[in-house]
C-alpha cells in the first residue's frame, strides 16, 4: 500500500483546510492510498520531536514575510521557519516531491516567495501555488499532479 504525507503548517486555518480537502480528495481517487498530515505548528506546540519521514511527502507552506515588498525589501520569513527545520531534519529533503506554496496576491511581488526560497535552499521544484483557502479546482489540480508524480 502507498503512503504519502503532506507535511504542512498553518497559523490561521486556511492551510489546513485546503489539507483536509486534498486528503479528501486523493483518497476518493486513489483507493487504499495513505495519506498522512503532518502539523507541525501542532509538534512544535506538543514539544513533540521532529522525525524521519520515511516515505515520499510534499511540503505546504503558506507566505509570512515581514513587511517590505519582496524585491529589495521583505524577503524574510517570519512564523513558519519550523517547517525549514523539519525539512532539513534527518534526510527528510531527498523524500521531499516538492512544495506548494500559498498567500495572497495583494502582496503582489512577496507572492508564495517563501516557497521560491524554499525551492532553491533544499533543490526541490515549487508544484504549484494557491490563494488563501484554495477552491476546488486548485485541489483537483494540486491533487492531479500529486497523482502523476507519485504515479499513483
Ligand atoms: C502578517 C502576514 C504576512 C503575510 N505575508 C504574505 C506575503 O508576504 N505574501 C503572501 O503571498 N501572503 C502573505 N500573507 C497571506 C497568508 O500567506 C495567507 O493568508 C495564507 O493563506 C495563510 O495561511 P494559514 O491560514 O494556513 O496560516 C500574509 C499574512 C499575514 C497575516
Amino acid at each position: 500500500m502507498k503512503k504519502i504525507s503532506l507535511v504542512y503548517i498553518s497559523l490561521s486555518g486556511n492551510t489546513e483546510s485546503f489539507i483536509k480537502r486534498l486528503t479528501a480528495f486523493l483518497q476518493e481517487n486513489h483507493e487504499g492510498l495513505e495519506v498522512e498530515q503532518v502539523n507541525i505548528k501542532d509538534l512544535v506546540k506538543e514539544g513533540q520531536a521532529f522525525f524521519a519521514v520515511n516515505n515520499p511527502f510534499v511540503a505546504f507552506l503558506p507566505t509570512y514575510l515581514e513587511g517590505g515588498n519582496g524585491v529589495d525589501t521583505g524577503d524574510v520569513e517570519i512564523l513558519t521557519n519550523d517547517l525549514g527545520k523539519f525539512i532539513a531534519f534527518a534526510d527528510n529533503v531527498q523524500n521531499c516531491l516538492g512544495i506548494v506554496g500559498s498567500g495572497n496576491r495583494n502582496f503582489n511581488n512577496q507572492y508564495c516567495l517563501t516557497a521560491k526560497q524554499y525551492a532553491e535552499r533544499f533543490g526541490f521544484p515549487v508544484l504549484d501555488t494557491f490563494e488563501l483557502r484554495g477552491l476546488q479546482n486548485d485541489i483537483q489540480r494540486i491533487g492531479q499532479k500529486i497523482a502523476t508524480l507519485y504515479q499513483l
